[in-house]
């Protein structure tokens, strides 16, 4: 019987506001099985399509974005918070759930014969998601796709970045 992922996710309610259920996924990754699935399924969707990098979004973009780097052979991009990357950067301006941020990259990381997965553990209202996809299409490369392991279909974030024409998946609702 294959292993139950989405039983595998903590849910914990009012955090880190009031009203906010928030999908915690240390207990998946802390399970051997389960954050090795979690990135082979992500891998699977995508070997041999061409993918040249993985991007993750900080911070829990990175755990999952890094494995399935791994998994495909090809490198990883950070996709960081403002401030926190040493050479010359391009950044977006975004809206969470619960606030507001910035994500940079490298400005000389892509350009347009590169192909790219974007991984974050999960997309709510999908703003970070639909900033870091134009951020990485403002180099030129290509977003094959955006890769999440939860989904929260209520709030319409994947709806919306598939709208921008990214192929969107979740391994979870
Ligand atoms: C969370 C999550 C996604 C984003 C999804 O990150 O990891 O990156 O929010 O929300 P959205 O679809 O409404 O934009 P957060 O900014 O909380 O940072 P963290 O990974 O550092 O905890
Ligand atoms: N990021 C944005 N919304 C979230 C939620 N409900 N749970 C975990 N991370 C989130």
């Amino acid at each position: 019987m294959s292993l139950d992922l989405k039983a595998l996710v903590r849910t914990i309610p009012d955090y880190p506001k009031k009203g906010i259920l928030f999908r915690d996924i240390t207990t998946l990754i802390e399970h051997p099985q389960g954050f090795k699935e979690s990135v082979e399924q992500i891998a699977r969707q995508y070997r041999g399509r061409g993918i040249t990098h993985v991007a993750g979004i900080e911070a829990r973009g990175f755990i999952f974005g890094a494995g399935v780097a791994i998994a495909l052979s090809v490198g990883f991009i950070p996709v960081r918070k403002k401030g926190k990357l040493p050479g010359e950067t391009i950044g977006q301006n975004y809206a969470l759930e619960y606030g507001v941020d910035t994500i940079e990259i490298h400005a000389d990381v892509l350009n347009e014969k590169h192909v790219v997965l974007l991984v974050d553990d999960l997309i709510a209202t999908g703003g970070t998601a639909i900033a870091a996809v134009g951020l990485l299409r403002r180099t030129g490369a290509t977003v094959k796709g955006a890769a999440f392991v939860i989904d929260l279909p209520e709030i319409g974030g994947a709806a919306k970045l598939a709208a921008e024409g990214v192929e969107v998946s979740a391994l979870m609702a």
